[in-house]
């Protein structure tokens, strides 16, 4: 089958020398990337830029911006069986960029953001996937009933929610503890590596491309 993964952060210019960007390692993505080509699918990476390296048998396309992520998606994701969306888009960009490297000068400075496209949320309409939709969610409070609203909003098959508030797991860590959350119920997987949680996630999305086709 034909899998893409989105992963890493974006990297929002100010000026030449300085961006806007998240704590996203990729790590989630990049292990999902990888059990999906493990199982032997055929797999897209597109990754904001991280310090990972690409894994074996992985097609990958690095964007930066929020922006060539979108476009990135919007090229790929009709051939798709199964798309998952774990990178973490900032969800405000720079409203212009400076051509040249801003100087110090005021004892303020204000910068103007506006809200980047919602690549996930743009899956269904306008881009027309019909395929299974994954979606993640980074929440630090009400973890479930957040993630039930991504859900139905951006129209996923499942959402894939961790809690950045704790301690040792998610941003960064090798750690992580996640809810699966379905339409009509959700899961927990306890914590584990990204590695193992990565390979329980593909069993549980192949699982629910397979019931979806029935
Ligand atoms: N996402 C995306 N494009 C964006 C923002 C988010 O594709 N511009 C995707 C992420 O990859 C993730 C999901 O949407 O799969 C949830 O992202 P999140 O930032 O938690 O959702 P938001 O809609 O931005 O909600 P919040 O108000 O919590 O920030």
């Amino acid at each position: 089958m034909h899998i893409l993964v989105t992963a890493g952060p974006t990297r929002e210019p100010i000026d030449p020398v300085r961006f806007l960007t998240n704590r996203s390692s990729g790590k989630m993505g990049y292990e999902l990337a990888a059990a999906f080509a493990h199982a032997g699918h055929t797999v897209l990476l597109v990754s904001g830029p991280t310090a990972l390296d690409v894994p074996d048998r992985v097609d990958f396309l690095p964007v930066e911006t929020a922006a060539e992520m979108h476009a990135a998606v919007a090229n790929h994701l009709e051939r798709m069986d199964i798309a998952v969306f774990a990178a973490a888009v900032a969800d405000y960009t720079p409203s212009t960029v400076a051509p040249e490297k801003v100087k110090k000068s005021a004892d303020t400075l204000t910068l103007e953001l506006v809200k980047t496209p919602d690549i996930l949320g743009s899956a269904r309409t306008p881009f027309g996937f019909a395929g299974t939709l994954v979606g993640f969610a980074a929440e630090t409070e009400n973890l479930e009933a957040n993630a039930r609203e991504k859900l139905t909003r951006k129209r996923c098959d499942l959402i894939v929610a961790n809690d950045v508030s704790k301690p040792g797991i998610g941003f960064d860590s090798d750690q992580n503890e996640i809810l699966l959350v379905y339409p009509d119920h959700s899961e927990a997987l306890p914590q584990a590596s990204k590695h193992d949680l990565a390979h329980q996630l593909v069993q549980a999305i192949l699982e629910l491309y397979t019931a979806q086709k029935k």
